[in-house]
C-alpha cells in the first residue's frame, strides 16, 4: 500500500469525467489499496480515484466516528439511482481543496448501485453524513466539486486562492 500525491485545485484533471470499470483485477485492488492508504493518512473520509489522478470510477469512504472502528467502503462504478427531495445543509470540505469548508445543500438521502471489490452488484440507501459524502465523491467521477454548488463569487474567490497558492509552490521548486 502507497500514499499516493494528492490532485490538487486548480488542477484540471479534477475536470475529467472517469470511465467505468469492466472488472475487478489485481491492478484495481491494487489501486483500492492505495485510495485507502492516501485517505487514511490525509486524513479523509471520502477519496475518488480522479484525486490521485486515476480517472477511473472508483471511490473509497469511511464514515465512521474517529473513535469507532473502521468501515472502509470501497465503491466501483457507484450510480445515485434515487434522490429524496427533501434536502439538508451540511458542512463539506475536499481533499483537493485543503483547508476550505463550506456548507453544500444536497438531497438528504440517496440510493446509490455499485460494484463491490469482488465485483459484485449492490444497493445501499443512505442518509446523514454517508448520503452527503456519497454525492460529493460520485461528483468527483463526474468533475463536478462542491464548490460548484457555492455562489459564482466564493467560486471564484476559491479558485483564485488555490490559483496563487499553486503558482507560489512552483516558484519554489
Ligand atoms: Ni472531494
Amino acid at each position: 500500500m502507497t500514499v499516493r500525491p494528492l490532485v490538487i485545485l486548480p488542477d484540471s484533471q479534477l475536470r475529467l469525467t472517469s470511465k467505468p470499470l469492466a472488472g475487478a483485477d489485481k491492478d484495481v485492488r491494487k489501486l483500492v489499496d492505495d485510495m485507502f492508504q492516501t485517505m487514511y493518512d490525509a486524513p479523509g473520509i471520502g477519496l475518488a480515484a480522479i484525486q490521485i489522478g486515476v480517472p477511473l470510477r472508483v471511490v473509497t469512504m469511511d464514515v465512521s466516528k474517529r473513535d469507532d472502528k473502521q468501515e472502509p467502503m470501497a465503491l466501483l462504478n457507484p450510480e445515485i439511482v434515487w434522490k429524496s427531495e427533501e434536502m439538508r445543509e451540511m458542512e463539506e470540505g475536499c481533499l483537493s481543496i485543503p483547508e476550505y469548508y463550506e456548507t453544500v445543500e444536497r438531497p438528504d438521502r440517496v440510493r446509490l448501485r455499485y460494484r463491490d471489490i469482488d465485483f459484485k452488484e449492490r444497493e445501499i440507501e443512505a442518509d446523514g453524513v454517508l448520503a452527503t459524502c456519497i454525492q460529493h465523491e460520485v461528483d468527483h467521477l463526474n468533475g463536478v466539486l462542491f464548490i460548484d454548488y457555492l455562489s459564482k463569487l466564493k467560486r471564484d474567490r476559491v479558485m483564485k486562492r488555490y490559483a496563487k497558492l499553486a503558482r507560489m509552490k512552483d516558484d519554489e521548486a
